[in-house]
């Protein structure tokens, strides 16, 4: 009878199930399997403590005036069977659980490719330290294990890919590692688990698996190395999440004022709470970028993060001069 269930799970889990999403990584059968069997065994003592609970309720139901209650002992036998019973199966989910999450939490000594990753509100960055390249989305070759090095530049986050069934929080000032291998190409959604404001459930990414050769093609593209300032700019208005609390059409207002046609104009600011006009000039956008909080647009509120230490003066004077180019 468990057989017939069990074989159509270890089936169905691997296109994904009511349950859970398709399995992409090679760790994700043994998670699946233990979920299956907590969630049976529940469903197991369910049926049980329930079918017995209606029974009892029949048979012991008072059935006429003056009748007296059941007079009903103990029995050692039983109440040792229903402490000692739940207390192996406790111990046995334990035991399965520690051994998955130590091969999960553990990385693997062989050759696995390295990745940084970087929380902040609300997008992540991942960045290839052999190969200088960041990319806002996470490019993995198929089959090769990768290693995630990941901290968060403000709040708390956590890394989440339910197809791979990894999650790990990601944490300012502390380095967390969690790494995963992949079975086949393809994309898979990447989630932050860990409420960390507004914006929170915008913070998605994805987990894109190609081909040993198509990663070298990326790679090559992915590069830095040939772009004029503008050019990275832009890029680097994507990957340090600018981009989710400033639009670049001069109308949408998201979390701060749109940068779209403000290079050059008067702006009204507030300095200490004193309302004061400025023009916006490189000097005050490598302001706004270092010290956000020095000088906040008149009807926005001060939230902002400040980039000081993680922006080259390369890379600010690239924001600069794409900022200067979005009329
Ligand atoms: Cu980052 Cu929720």
């Amino acid at each position: 009878m468990i057989g017939g269930p069990l074989r159509f799970v270890a089936q169905s889990a691997k296109e994904g199930s009511f349950w859970l999403p398709p399995r992409a990584s090679s760790f994700a059968e043994n998670t699946d399997h233990l979920f299956y069997f907590i969630y049976y065994l529940c469903l197991f003592f369910f049926v049980l403590i329930v079918a017995a609970m209606v029974i009892f309720m029949v048979k012991y139901k008072k059935k006429k005036d003056g009748e007296k209650t059941a007079d009903i002992h103990g029995h050692t036998g039983l109440e040792i069977a229903w402490s000692a019973g739940p207390a192996v199966l406790l111990v046995l989910i334990f035991a399965w659980g520690v051994k998955d999450w130590m091969s999960l939490a553990v990385t693997p000594d062989h050759d696995y490719l390295d990745v940084r990753v970087a929380g902040r509100s609300w997008a992540w960055t991942f960045s290839y330290p052999t190969d200088g390249i960041e990319s806002t989305e996470l490019v993995v070759p198929v089959g090769r294990k990768v290693k995630l090095t990941m901290v968060s530049r403000d709040v708390l986050h956590s890394f989440f890919v339910p197809d791979f069934r990894i999650k790990r929080d990601v944490l300012p000032n502390r380095y967390t590692v969690q790494w995963f291998d992949t079975l086949e190409e393809g994309e898979h959604h990447i989630f932050c688990t860990e409420y960390c404001g507004q914006k929170h459930s915008a913070m998605v990414s994805k987990v894109i698996v190609k081909s040993e050769a198509d990663f070298e093609k990326w790679k090559v593209e992915a590069g830095t190395g040939n772009l004029t300032p503008a050019q990275l700019g832009a890029k680097l208005f994507q990957t340090k999440a600018c981009a989710t609390c400033h639009s670049i059409d001069g109308q949408t207002v998201l979390v701060g004022p749109s940068l779209g046609k403000k290079y050059g104009i008067r702006e009204h600011v507030l300095v200490d709470n004193v309302e004061q006009e400025i023009s916006v000039d490189d000097n005050y956008i490598r302001e706004s970028i270092l010290d956000p909080m020095k000088k906040i647009v008149k009807g926005f509120a001060p939230a902002m993060p400040s980039f000081q230490g993680q922006l080259s003066d390369k890379e600010i004077e690239a924001l600069i001069e794409y900022i200067r180019e979005i009329k």
